[in-house]
């Protein structure tokens, strides 16, 4: 398997590992009080997608989608759709993101709007991830030459996953701890 498709297959598992964990958190939020407490960590949530997925993860799935519908046209319909999701997912991170900032800002913010919209973002990103695993995910190595794959390499930033990579960016320090600790929360209830 080529580095950048085993990256991207590892960065659906750490992007899906974060995404449940604040899904699991954010449930049981239930007053302002509970969102405010936890903003910082959101907030750096929601830098983090917008730094590496939206950054690095999209736009090299968007170039391999490209070989994938030439290699299978009859995937088009699909990767179309994927692809078109990829700016509706970036638009949703921004209007959250705008929310988050309002709140931080000492705007007031209805809980429902900034509840609901959460969980649409978590469960969309979510949902994109499964169907690129199930869909397309499977024909990357089939669709891309030794050849695409050099030319790809060439395209493509050099950029190494801030949160979940070799090193850990600065500021993420607390969002890395929080998945960690949630994380092995997960297993002991898993466990019981
Ligand atoms: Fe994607
Ligand atoms: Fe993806």
């Amino acid at each position: 398997m080529h580095p950048i498709e085993k990256q991207l297959h590892l960065d659906h598992y750490h992007i899906s590992r974060l995404l449940h964990c604040l899904q699991r958190n954010i449930s049981t939020y239930q007053t302002e009080g509970a969102w405010s407490e936890h903003l910082a960590l959101i907030l750096e949530a929601l830098d983090y997608i917008k730094v590496y997925p939206e950054h690095w993860h999209h736009p090299v799935e968007d170039k391999i989608f490209a070989h994938i519908v030439k290699s299978y046209p009859k995937y088009a319909e699909i990767v179309k759709a994927l692809h078109a999701e990829h700016k509706e997912l970036e638009r949703l991170t921004k209007q959250l993101n705008q929310l988050f900032e309002a709140i931080a800002n000492d705007s007031v913010v209805p809980m429902d709007q900034l509840s609901q919209l959460t969980r649409e973002f978590l469960t969309r990103q979510l949902v994109h991830i499964e169907q690129e695993n199930e869909l397309v995910y499977p024909l990357m190595s089939q669709c891309l030459s030794d050849a695409d794959w050099s030319a790809l390499e060439q395209q493509v930033d050099d950029i190494q996953d801030p949160l979940f990579g070799e090193q850990l960016r600065e500021e993420y320090q607390l969002l890395h701890r929080y998945v960690m600790d949630t994380d092995i929360e997960l297993q002991r209830a898993a466990s019981l």
